[in-house]
């Protein structure tokens, strides 16, 4: 399948048709990228890691009743999802204050966030991703207001129960992003849902185990991708 050209291919991953109307093969390479792409490397295995963990999350929310593209996976670093009109927006859910919240706002990192924070950008590297809010997105209609009430239902939805499944193994979610898509109309989420897409301390030490360990040259990355799908796989590993 993965012999086809790509009808998409961006900084981590590729899109394949893949013969069937309405889906698509997502392929996780094992190219990593920071600050827009400026830092690059390849990891050999990475990509494996981001689709089996990827994977496991789709399936849990959909276990919770919450719509994803997610259909099965194909191999250790592919998936087959529904292809989505996909909308473009991060929508970013944030329990403890870090990154571009501590950077940009008078907070300290690690302060809670009760209620969690969402944050929505613009999908578009050209202008490197600003910050919308409600009016600006629905001037620009990008999406109804129906639909950008259901999306945050959705994110909050989703970040009970991602909470809930990292803090069973001893991992604080401190936040995510994810996107999402219109499947013959309805809003699903897509994309993946990744260590590149979420932020993760460990419970315990409070250890960085996420793209931050990339970003700011923390230590070893691909080791601390592996530690967290074997945590999320649930095989045995809690150190
Ligand atoms: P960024 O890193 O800023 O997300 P990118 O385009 O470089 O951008 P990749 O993850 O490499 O990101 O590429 C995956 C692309 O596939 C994204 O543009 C994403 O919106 C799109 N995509 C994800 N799921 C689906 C889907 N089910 N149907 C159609 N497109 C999808
Ligand atoms: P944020 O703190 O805004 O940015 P940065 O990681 O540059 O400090 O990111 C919040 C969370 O959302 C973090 O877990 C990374 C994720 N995220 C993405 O996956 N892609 C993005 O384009 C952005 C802005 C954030």
């Amino acid at each position: 399948m993965t012999q086809d050209t790509p009808v998409y291919s961006g900084k981590a991953k590729s899109l394949y048709p893949t013969g069937r109307a309405g889906e698509l093969l997502v392929r996780f390479r094992d190219d990593i990228t920071a600050f827009d792409g400026v830092k690059k490397d390849v990891l050999t295995r990475k990509g494996s890691y981001n689709a089996q963990v990827s994977a496991r999350l789709f399936t849990l929310l959909e276990e919770h009743q919450i719509r994803t593209h997610f259909i099965r996976l194909i191999d250790e670093c592919s998936m087959l999802v529904r292809e989505l009109e996909m909308v473009p927006l991060e929508v970013i859910v944030r329990n403890i204050a870090a990154g571009s919240m501590v950077r940009n706002y008078p907070i300290e990192e690690g302060t809670p966030l009760d209620p969690p924070v969402i944050v929505i950008d613009y999908k578009d590297d050209a202008r490197h991703d600003p910050m919308l809010n409600d009016d600006i997105i629905l001037a620009l209609k990008i999406v109804t207001a129906e639909e950008l009430s259901l999306i945050k239902e959705i994110a909050l939805k989703t970040n009970i129960v991602l909470s809930r499944f990292f803090a069973e193994r001893g991992i604080t979610l401190v936040d995510f992003k994810i996107e999402f898509g219109r499947d013959n109309g309805t809003m699903v989420i897509g994309d993946e849902i990744s260590m590149d897409s979420m932020r993760l301390w460990d419970a315990g030490s409070g250890a960085s185990l996420d793209k931050d360990v990339y970003r700011f040259d923390k230590g070893d990355v691909l080791e601390v991708y592996r530690q967290v799908t074997e945590r999320s796989l649930d095989r045995g590993e809690k150190t």
